[in-house]
Order: C-alpha cells, then structure tokens, then sequence
C-alpha cells in the first residue's frame, strides 16, 4: 500500500449516522467513498429480480460471483450500478433492508463481496489519493491495515431516533427490524465493540456536523503517527 494515500475504515452497527457522516469526511479529504452496505443490498435486490431463493446460499453465492456491479465512489453522488443501471433507489426499499441480512451472513457471497471491496478501494484510493470506505468489517476483515480505523457507536436510543426520522417509521417498528438486523449481522462480523487498535467515536451526543469534525480528528491523529 502507498503510505501516502489515506484510507479511512468506518464500522458500526446500523443508525449511527456512518453512512453520512462517512460521505461528508470523503468529501472534506477530497477523497473517494464506498458504501460497501450497498453492495450486499445490490446483490439482494438482483436475487430478488432474478427470483434467486435468499436461502439457497449456493445459488447466492453464484449470482454474487457473477454480479455485474459497479459502484458509483464519488461522494457527492454515490451510486450504485447493475448492468450499467442505477438502482440506488430500489435498493433502500424496506424489502431490501428486511432481506439483506440473509444475503450479508451468506459465506462465500461474504468472500466474493471482501474481495470486491479491497479491489474498489485500492482503484479508487489511486484515483483519488485515498478512500473512506463504511460497513461493518472494514477495520476488521476488509481493511485491517488501514490508516485510521473507526467504530463509530451511539446509544440504542439515539440510533433508533436517527433511522426512524430517516426511515418516517414508527419508532417500535424500526426498533425491532434494526435489532434484529445487527443481531443476525452480527454473527458474521465484529462490529459491537471496537476490534484491537479501532479508535471508537460516539455519536450518540454529537450532532452531523460534530460527528464529521470528531471523525476528522481522529483521521488527522491518526494520519499523523505515519
Ligand atoms: O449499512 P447497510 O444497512 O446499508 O448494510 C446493509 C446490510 O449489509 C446490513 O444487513 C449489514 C450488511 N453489511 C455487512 O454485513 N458487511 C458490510 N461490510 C456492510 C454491510
């Protein structure tokens, strides 16, 4: 890897503000982005269209090997490509969010999908002299040997009041999709707690603005020890 180059690795669990916040950093390095979430959400909303059974972690697995996908990594306009078309919007459809999971804690599509990303980061980190890539085993399994490594965390209520505003659901609804979405995902990867040498910021106080300037402090610090 180019020591010159800043690759930034965002973690956490679903409502913490990552995905935001994690654009917004992009954007103030002048640096690529890549929601690697929306990848598993792509795969998803492709076995669906292709009437794949979620279930048939062989079949998923295939698709996922076979997924013409590209990813859209500037961070003004993310986007995300299936055979050159976008389906950014279909992919946040709560039929998606409600079947990920069993397409995220697929093995083999989990192997296939890493090694996606490592390749995405390091185009995009030449491109544009570095990457911040979110999901949930960046820090841990994607990228361990990143410059800076976050786990970005917030209380149970403050990320159940961000996704609810997001989503403009009742609150008791989201509270038990998004629990139980981090319990299942949370079997395949480490994402609770911060992994050894993961610097944690919480965002449970902090608003947007202040969860992007305490992220570029970390970077900074961090960047700095090189
Ligand atoms: O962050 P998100 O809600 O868009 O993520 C979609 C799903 O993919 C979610 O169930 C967690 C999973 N995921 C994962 O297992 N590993 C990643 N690196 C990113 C997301």
């Amino acid at each position: 890897s180019n020591g010159s180059h800043v690759v930034v690795a965002i973690d956490g669990p679903s409502g913490t503000g990552k995905s935001s916040v994690s654009k917004a950093v992009a954007r103030k390095l002048g640096v690529g982005f890549l929601d690697t979430g929306a990848m598993y959400r792509a795969l998803t909303w492709w076995c669906l269209e292709q009437q794949i059974e979620l279930t048939d972690a062989d079949a998923v697995a295939a698709a996922s090997r076979d997924l013409p996908l590209t990813m859209g990594t500037d961070p003004n306009h993310p986007d995300v490509f299936i055979d050159g078309r976008s389906i950014e919007v279909h992919i946040r459809e709560s039929r998606i969010s409600q079947s990920v999971s069993t397409v995220a804690t697929n093995l083999d599509v989990r192997a296939d999908m890493q090694q996606r990303q490592r390749e995405l980061m390091a185009q995009v980190s030449e491109q544009t002299g570095g990457v911040v890539a979110e999901g949930r085993d960046i820090t841990t399994v994607v990228a361990p040997d990143a410059t800076v490594r976050i786990l970005m965390t917030a209380s149970e209520e403050a990320r159940m009041a961000r996704r609810s505003k997001q989503l403009s659901v009742t609150a008791e609804s989201t509270r038990s999709q998004i629990v139980d979405r981090d319990r299942v995902d949370s079997t395949v990867s480490t994402f609770m707690t911060a992994a050894d040498g993961v610097v944690t910021v919480d965002t449970s106080h902090l608003d947007f603005e202040q969860s992007v300037q305490a992220v570029l402090h970390v970077v900074s610090a961090e960047a700095g020890h090189e």
